[in-house]
């Protein structure tokens, strides 16, 4: 047979087939919704609660007030003195607009960092479970995507044994996520300098994903940027998405080392050269003031996650603990004997209700479903009680 040049790139062969499968239960609940029939959704992390009013009276301002032409490739000044702002809050040392680049958007800001970190030959390590994502961003960076299993009986905390065990001399770049979706683990300052040596010891770049810094329930969120010792090797990575609940206006931010910064706004200039400075100037207003609607989505998460996680208490069927971030939490149904994606067909099939299988989320997590918490607390508790029943059904016929 002749073999004829392929006419595209390799990288949408490589992301091909990435990630169909994960959502076909979602998708077929979709379907089944669109077809008439009730259906619980329990699968996807779109908050549900009004974003801050204030926010999109600037967004609107500045639509009427001409904000419409190209903004700057890094972002508009307004934008990352913000950002830098609310970074140097966070953390009591002074952080620079300089070291800020904005984007579309966390996933925007992780595709950027990727591109400008890794290529074909690389490796980047990463806890498994993970963010649904993370293959495709790896993808297409060219890179090699490397699971580090994480443990249920741990909480699915990484640790710095476990990331060095998966180190090889490809190895490049550690990618976090905390809070962590799917497992709401949320790092420690002793678990992320016990990291952070390891990626000293081996000079990877450590990029983490901080898009639910804002959604912790007791444990204190840390990020490794904040860390004096690991910020030259860290880039983080965060939107307004889930804390101030606007998915749909992609803002985001990249933080990293003043010498990194440049490297990035070619990257980024060359995918996107500029954002909308309209919705720039309305996250400066989001970072830059306290938002009774945002402490509302905060306390409100908090409060659904007591309320779910109760409905699973005592059993033994369905495990569930509080998460100690984010926006889900994850039933442990090994003991059924099912998979997480059986269980969730069964789920979708025998009592309408739509989550997503732990499976979607890498190997580490088999034997688990994840439930978002973007609806009522009552709904969520109800969901909670028949999925319960289910497993311990299933449980109790083997
Ligand atoms: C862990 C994680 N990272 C990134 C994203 C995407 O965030 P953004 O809207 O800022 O691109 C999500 C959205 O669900 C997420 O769960």
């Amino acid at each position: 047979m002749k073999n004829t040049p392929s006419r595209f790139a390799p990288i949408s062969d490589r992301l091909s087939g990435l990630g169909a499968a994960k959502w076909a239960v979602h998708v077929e609940g979709l379907d089944r919704a669109a077809a008439g029939k009730k259906v619980t959704f329990l699968s996807i992390g779109e908050p549900d609660l009004p974003p801050p009013a204030s926010v999109l009276d600037q967004a609107v301002a500045s639509m009427r007030g001409g904000r419409l032409k190209y903004a700057a490739g890094q972002g508009e000044q307004v934008a990352l003195d913000a950002i830098a702002a609310h970074l140097s809050r966070r953390s009591g040392q002074e952080v620079s607009p300089d070291q800020i680049v904005y984007t579309a958007g966390t996933q925007n800001g992780l595709c950027t960092v990727l591109m400008t970190l890794v290529q074909s030959g690389d490796e980047v390590l990463v806890p498994d479970p993970y963010y649904a994502t993370y293959e495709g961003l790896v993808a297409a960076s060219g890179a090699t995507f490397v699971p580090v299993p994480t443990l249920p009986e741990d909480g699915f905390h990484v640790t710095a044994k476990q990331i060095e065990a998966a180190i090889t001399p490809r190895s490049r770049v550690l990618l976090l996520n905390t809070p962590s979706n799917p497992t709401g683990a949320v790092l420690s300052q002793n678990e992320i300098d016990e990291i952070g040596e390891v990626c000293e010891r081996h000079d990877l770049w450590i990029v983490v994903d901080e898009v639910y810094a804002d959604l912790t329930y007791g444990a204190p969120f840390c990020s490794p940027f904040d860390r004096p010792h690991l910020r030259h090797r860290t880039l983080a990575v965060s939107s307004i998405s889930k804390s101030h609940a606007l998915p749909g206006f992609r803002a985001g931010w990249i933080a990293s080392q003043l010498e990194v910064t440049p490297r990035l706004v070619l990257v980024a200039e060359a995918m996107l050269f500029g954002s909308q400075p309209f919705i720039e100037d309305a996250l400066a207003v989001a970072l830059s003031q306290r938002h009774p609607e945002v402490e509302r989505l905060s306390s409100a998460f908090r409060d659904r996650a007591h309320h779910l996680v109760s409905a699973f208490e005592g059993s033994s069927a369905a495990k569930a603990r509080m998460p100690e971030g984010g926006m889900f939490i994850m039933v442990d149904i090994r003991e059924t004997g099912m998979s997480g994606e059986e269980f969730a067909w069964k789920l979708i099939n025998e009592h309408d209700i739509v989550v997503m299988p732990g499976e979607s989320f890498g190997k580490g997590g088999a034997g688990h479903i994840r439930l978002a918490l973007t609806n009522d607390a009552a709904v969520l508790r109800e969901a909670g009680s028949r999925i319960r029943a289910a497993a311990e059904a299933v449980s109790a016929s083997r």
